[in-house]
């Protein structure tokens, strides 16, 4: 989809993905990390998570290409606003690299076009430090030619994040999102290795 499909989305509030919160499972990750993270979380929608992270102290750099997501995150973030930025996560001038400790993710790799996902792992390769995580929620499945969403194939755990990344930590989910009957939401913690 198109960011002004995506804008479009967010001004009428077709927002099926959008759970109104954080997913349980964001509480105990933040609780576990060292003090002050840099933490990116790409397509950030209205949020969330935003102010989940700040109010544990990290700082936070949110990015979504849909400048209706961007007015609602401003909307729903009231004090942390200024966290969220309009920019194309695939942009290469838009972030700094090897800048991040955690990039966070939730129903973004899923609802980007299925040929962009290499792209997706090298990105998150490139702005996570040397030892940093992409952690979050991962939807697996059968391959859906109309989404989004697009789940990830179990064979993609391996060929595609487990060529860059450590899998630490993988566990299905009470199942925050559920848009496709046959998929499953995963909690996975993956770790860019150390220098
Ligand atoms: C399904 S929504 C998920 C939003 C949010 N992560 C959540 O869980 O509610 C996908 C979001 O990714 C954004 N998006 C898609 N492609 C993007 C890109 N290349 N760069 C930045 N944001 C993008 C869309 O605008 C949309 O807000």
């Amino acid at each position: 989809m198109k960011p002004e499909e995506w804008s479009q989305r967010y001004r009428e509030g077709r927002t099926g993905w959008d759970i109104g919160g954080c997913p349980p499972e964001l509480a105990p990750f933040i609780a576990s990390l060292p003090p002050a993270r840099n933490v990116l979380i790409p397509g950030c929608g209205k949020g969330h998570e935003v102010a989940a992270f700040r109010e544990a102290g990290h700082s936070v750099v949110a990015v979504d290409y849909a400048e209706g997501a961007v007015e609602a995150a401003r909307r729903n973030l009231a004090e942390y606003a200024d966290c969220v930025r309009l920019a194309d996560f695939f942009d290469e001038s838009a972030l700094p690299p090897a800048a991040f400790d955690i990039c966070y993710e939730r129903t973004f790799l899923c609802a980007i076009p299925v040929k962009w996902r290499r792209d997706f792992a090298r990105r998150v390769d490139t702005l996570l430090r040397p030892g940093g995580r992409l952690a979050g929620l991962f939807l697996y499945g059968d391959p859906e030619p109309d989404g989004p969403p697009f789940p990830l194939s179990g064979n993609e755990r391996g060929s595609l994040l487990g060529a860059r990344f450590t899998l630490l930590h993988s566990r299905p989910t009470g199942s925050s999102f559920k848009p496709l009957p046959e998929a499953r939401e995963f909690w996975e913690v993956w770790q860019k290795p150390s220098a």
